[in-house]
């Protein structure tokens, strides 16, 4: 799968968020290494700190169908219309991608568009992280 086609998936699970609250509208696609998508959307909650992210619904969509293997995760987000900045992922996102992928492997792609984005290593988003080969 190429990284535009990700990109548009991202896009299309952004199209489900449930934001009443903050009205920031978030779509992540993520893939596994054997080439299985999983799309999240950010949710949010009347009590605030219930709310999940878009990368956390697509990691624990994923991880609850037994997929362990992670490949990238295309990221894009903003308020209704189409996004106009990148959206780069929480503190609290790249620490659940920390536990399931490898840091110098996994790949973050943050986009404006198909045409827009970033491409960098969990690694460089996320250095001198905390993760299963630590313990
Ligand atoms: N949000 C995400 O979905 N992913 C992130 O990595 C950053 C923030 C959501 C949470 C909340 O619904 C909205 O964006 C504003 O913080």
């Amino acid at each position: 799968m190429d990284k535009k086609e990700l990109i548009r998936l991202a896009l299309e699970a952004r199209e489900m968020a449930y934001v009443p609250y903050s009205n920031y509208m978030v779509g992540a696609a993520l893939l596994t290494k054997a080439g299985k998508v999983y799309k999240g959307c950010n949710i949010e909650n009347a009590s605030y700190t219930p709310t999940n992210c878009a990368e956390r619904t697509a990691f624990f969509k994923a991880v609850s169908e037994g997929e362990r293997e992670f490949a990238a995760i295309a990221i894009v987000g903003g308020y209704a219309g189409a996004p106009t900045d990148y959206a780069y992922p929480c503190g609290v996102c790249r620490q659940v991608m920390m536990e399931f992928c490898d840091p110098k492997e996994f790949c973050v792609i943050t986009a404006v568009s198909e045409e827009e984005y970033l491409d960098k290593k969990l690694e460089e988003m996320l250095p001198h992280g905390f993760g299963p080969s630590s313990l």
